[in-house]
Parts: structure tokens; sequence; C-alpha cells
């Protein structure tokens, strides 16, 4: 049985903060796994994210032909599948995780097999028709067999031909998709964001050796037909993951006399929108660049010195690059003097759960002046961290880590709820809390 509680109760604390690391970044993790995957020979992965979200993968990739071990030590072994790609036995459980489900699709949509697709509540309700688009232009057939165009996936794959293709949504898991697909297809593909996304799978495939063209909006692949790439197995680094450091450096940027370092985190501009936030909300902020690691992803160090912080306005082009940190910005909106407006980030409301609703109504249970707008919210602070009843994550790991992160500037401890998500994107966060001074029981 696992030992994951179902609940924890966050207390209040005067100080947090010291140095510390967090684990492997989670899209990056997605890509590897797939990408050593089908890979020629034996791959090793430091600091791969050993999370639920990143397991399915693995374990979907290994239905597929792939081998992986993970050693005493914690390093991550792949024999990739060298171009061999299997027909799995059943269908492939994805789990909580949309990247390995649209990712992973783009993958066997160029192989001559059928595959079923499909994961849990959470994932079965998220849209899926953004991914049958492009993949049946280019030639493969998906059937979603899910109410309104879901999971379970059924996908028949076969030869691919390129695509021009506008992308209706600034989606990284789209564009990935697509480019995974481009791998196994003849011609060359080009895609066009209506802003700039997540550009994990475009730098790891060039480290690769596989020439991926960015100019401007526009990316280029050309296919390697239906064999695919030959890519060889080789080690890869998996930078510290922004978006579970970003929980650290809200739970002490409107802290005063707080200060904490967060070390070898990625540092991809396409992820970091919000470290440009907090300094716009007066936060005091450092980064001390490293290097460039093992699959072309810049790494350093972060510090963050607690403060008085003033509210922000958040909108337009920075939204893909601070999506997931968007409840981290309603936390700083609770906490900052003034009206925080989120707006253009309708997609909060496809995640893995309405993160919009979500949000606001935990928010209001905690004493906070939040209001629901079609594509954002807007929040008063500084609000009087008042509990009236549990919190609810509602299955979210980004819910329940972001309402934990404010609950520690509360006036009294607040339960938080259904916390198991967590285990999907940041296991070790409660331990991490708690090693900072956090008092979470
Ligand atoms: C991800 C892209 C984003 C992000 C998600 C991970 C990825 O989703 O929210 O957590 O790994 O490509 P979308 O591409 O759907 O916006």
């Amino acid at each position: 049985m696992s030992e994951i509680p179902q609940s924890v109760i966050v207390h209040p604390v005067e100080k947090f903060g010291g140095t510390i690391e967090v684990p492997g970044d989670k899209s990056i993790s997605h890509r590897i796994a797939m990408l050593a995957g089908i890979a020629s020979g034996e791959s090793t992965v430091h600091n791969f994210l050993k999370s639920e979200d990143c397991i399915n993968t693995l374990r979907a990739m290994e239905a597929l032909g792939a081998r992986s071990y993970v050693s005493e030590d914690g390093e991550l072994t792949i024999h990739g599948t060298g171009g061999k790609i299997l027909e799995p036995a059943g269908s492939l459980n994805c789990g909580n995780s949309g990247t390995t489900i649209r990712l992973l699709a783009g993958i066997i949509a160029g192989q001559s097999i059928s595959v079923e697709m499909s994961g849990d509540e959470s994932l079965q309700s998220r849209p899926m028709g953004r991914i049958r688009d492009p993949l049946e232009k280019m030639g493969a057939k998906l059937e979603l067999t899910g109410e309104k165009g879901t999971a379970p996936i059924k996908i028949h794959g076969g030869s691919l031909k390129a695509i021009d293709y506008i992308l209706p949504v600034a989606s990284a898991q789209v564009k990935s998709c697509i480019l995974l697909a481009t791998l196994f297809a003849e011609g060359t593909t080009t895609i066009t964001e209506p802003l700039p996304t997540r550009d994990h799978t475009e730098r790891l495939m060039r480290e690769l050796g596989i020439n991926v063209i960015t100019d401007g909006l526009q990316i280029k692949l050309t296919g390697f037909g239906q064999k695919g790439p030959k890519i060889n197995g080789r080690e890869f680094e998996v930078p510290g993951d922004f978006s579970s450091a970003a929980f650290l450096m809200m739970a002490v940027a409107a802290r005063k006399k707080s200060k904490v370092t967060i070390k070898k985190v990625g540092l991809n501009p396409r992820r970091t929108a919000f470290l440009e936030v907090l300094k716009r909300a007066g936060a005091d902020v450092t980064i001390k660049p490293r290097k460039t690691t093992e699959g072309g992803e810049p790494i350093g160090d972060i510090t963050i010195v607690g403060g008085t912080l003033k509210a922000v306005e958040v909108g337009g082009a920075e939204i893909p690059n601070l999506i997931d940190e968007l409840p981290l910005v309603a936390v700083l909106g609770a906490l900052a003097e003034g009206t925080t407006v989120i707006r253009n980030a309708a997609e909060l409301r496809v995640k893995e759960i309405d993160r919009i609703t979500g949000m606001v109504n935990n928010l209001k249970s905690l004493g906070v002046d939040a209001e629901e707008q079609e594509d954002g919210m807007i929040i008063r602070g500084p609000a009087k961290i008042v509990p009236t009843t549990a919190v609810k994550s509602l299955g979210d790991h980004r819910t329940a880590m972001a309402l934990a992160v404010l609950a520690m500037y509360g006036t009294a401890p607040v339960v938080v709820n259904n916390i198991a998500c967590v285990e999907t994107s940041y296991p070790g966060f409660w331990q991490h809390l708690r090693d900072l001074g956090g008092h979470v029981e």
C-alpha cells in the first residue's frame, strides 16, 4: 500500500528558506524517455524525474518495445527500440499525464500499428481533438472514443506525410506531437505557433543531430520516412524543474527576512516568465547561470529574498511561458498589495482540472477576495488568510501545492485534502517544505 497520506495540515510559519535542489524537469524527462526510447542502444539519464507522470511515459515506451531500469543510486538507463516499435498487447495507461498521451500519440501515428491510449478520469476529460486534427492531416486515423472528443483514443498509424500547420492554440504538447510524428513522415513539416511555447522538444532534437529550424513563430522539420531517424543512445542530464522550484520561490517572495536558493534549475526562457512576474511585483530575484546541459537546456541557481509585494497584471504572450505557474500568480495576488489580474489564460480551464474555478473557490474558502473571469481571475490583496474549511486539490497537483504555499502565510492551520496528486510532478514536495522550515503534518 502507498504511504502517501490523503491530506496534510499546513501550519503558518514565520520564517522559511534555505538552499535546496528540486527534482528533475517533468517536460524534459518525458521527452528524453520518448527520444531515448526510440534510439538505438543504451542511454543514461541523470536526474530523471521519477514521478507518476514520467513513470507512465517510461511504462508506455516499454509497452512499445523499449527497456528501462533504475540503478540503486537512482540513475535511469533506457534501451531504445532502435526503430522497431512494437504493437502493445493492451491499452496504454497514461495516468494523469497530458504530455504522455499527446506526445506519444505523435510517435505511434507514424507506425503501422493500432494502439489504444487512455488515462485517469481527469485525462479522459481533456481535449484531444487538438492532436487528432494534425495527425489525421498527416495520414493517421484517430478515434476519440470518450465523450466530447476525449480519451480513450484509438490510433491507427501508418505512413505519414508532412504538413503545414497553424496551431489553433499555443500548446507545446500539440507542437511536440506534430514534431514527433514528422520524424516518421515524408517531407518537410512547417508549424506556426500563435505565441512562443516551451521548446524542449526542438532543443532535444537538435542535440540529437536532428535539424529542427526555428524562425520566429515557425518551426520546420524534415522527416526521415517511416523508418524514422537514426538516433544513438547517449547520456542526458535533466535540469531541476523550474515549475517545481516556483512553489518554493513563492513561499519566500512575500515573507520578510526569508531567503531561498534553488540550485541547478532549468532556466529555459520559455519557462521562466514567473521570474519576470516576481520582479514586477517587487521581489528580489537573483539568477546565477551555470551552463547548458547535455540536452541543450540552460541551467542555474535562483535566489529569492522575501519582502512586500505589489499586485501584477499578466496576459498576452507571457501566458504560455507562465502557464503552469498561474496558480502561483493567484497566490501572489492574495498576498500582494492591490488588484492582480490574470487574463488570456482560458487554457487553464482544460488543465488537469479547471484551474480557474479550482483556485478561485479555494482562495475564497481561505478568505481571499477572488473572482473568476472567462479567461482568468481577479484577486484583491493583501488578504488575511483565514481558513473556513479544508481546501481541496480536486486531484490537481499544482492546485494542492499552490494552496499549501499560501497556507504557510496564514493565521491558522489549513487542511489540504486529496494530496496524492502531488506525486505526479513533485515527489518529496512536503519533505522539502519541512526541510526549509515549513510545519506540515
Ligand atoms: C507541457 C506543456 C504545457 C504545460 C504542461 C506540460 C509539455 O501544456 O501546461 O504542464 O510538457 O509540453 P500545453 O502544451 O497543453 O499548454
